[in-house]
């Protein structure tokens, strides 16, 4: 059977790692963040790092060329596996959608690809990225809610899965939020209208309903069992 990428495209806060992370612990999915191996750049204090630890903190993008070099090594590292696999956080540019699209069409392997459009309102992305905390520890960034019951950690400020102490994104503040949604927007057109030339069905999920709703629509797109 041909493996999956799936590919989010939704704002920020939508829930794109959350549901990223479902899929990995129920599915055995295997997930890629560009957000989160840039936050583990930045707290290595890598020559990446300190590049886009100003870009990040502002909200804005950072270019195609470093993103796309990242997800070309990953995306290769994964022949080595048979799991499929969630992009999360890719692409956000027409040109990264374009890199991307090469790079699975050129690949050995025959992936089938599921581009999931996830819709939410503006004020409900701030109220739920202003109650965000995420792991401490950065191979983990397991994400919380302070909001919601049912995406809170069991333990108060404690990672459920490594025990690490929880903090809040330095770029979960409502002047950086609102400047991610200008990016956002600034480019969902283009993705939309790039993947509809090429053939691509899209997918759509409204994601204001409770996290297991939204999972268990997702797997009825994907054919997969909601485990
Ligand atoms: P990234 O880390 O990808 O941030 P983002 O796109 O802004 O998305 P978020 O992580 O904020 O939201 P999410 O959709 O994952 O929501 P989550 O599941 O956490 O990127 C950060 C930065 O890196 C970018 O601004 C840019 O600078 C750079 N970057 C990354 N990729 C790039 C690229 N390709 N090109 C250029 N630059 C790039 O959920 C949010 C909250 O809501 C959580 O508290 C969660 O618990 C809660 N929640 C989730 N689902 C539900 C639900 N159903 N009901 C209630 N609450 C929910």
């Amino acid at each position: 059977m041909a493996k999956s990428i799936i590919i989010f495209l939704g704002p920020p806060g939508a829930g794109k790692g959350t549901l990223s992370r479902l899929c990995m612990h129920r599915l055995n999915y295997r997930q890629f963040s560009t957000g989160n191996v840039c936050r583990q750049h930045i707290a290595q204090q890598t020559d990446i790092g300190k590049e886009i630890d100003f870009i990040i903190k502002s909200g804005k993008l950072i270019s195609d060329s470093l993103i796309m070099n990242m997800v070309r090594d990953w995306i290769m590292s994964q022949q080595a596996y048979d799991d499929s696999i969630i992009l999360d956080g890719i692409p956000r540019t027409l040109a990264q959608a374009q890199a991307l699209h090469e790079l699975v069409m050129s690949s050995d392997e025959p992936y089938e690809m599921h581009l999931i459009k996830m819709q939410i309102d503006d004020e409900v992305i701030i109220r739920r990225l202003t109650g965000r905390v995420l792991c401490s520890e950065k191979s983990c960034q397991a994400v919380y809610s302070l909001n919601d019951a049912a995406l809170s950690p069991k333990v108060e400020n404690t990672c459920d899965d490594c025990s690490s102490a929880l903090i809040k994104r330095s770029d979960d503040e409502e002047r950086a939020i609102r400047q991610r949604l200008v990016e956002y927007y600034a480019h969902e057109n283009e993705l939309i209208e790039y993947y509809t030339s090429v053939g691509l069905p899209i997918a759509q999920i409204a994601v204001e309903k409770p996290v297991d709703d939204v999972y268990e629509e997702l797997t009825d797109i994907l054919g997969v069992k909601a485990l």
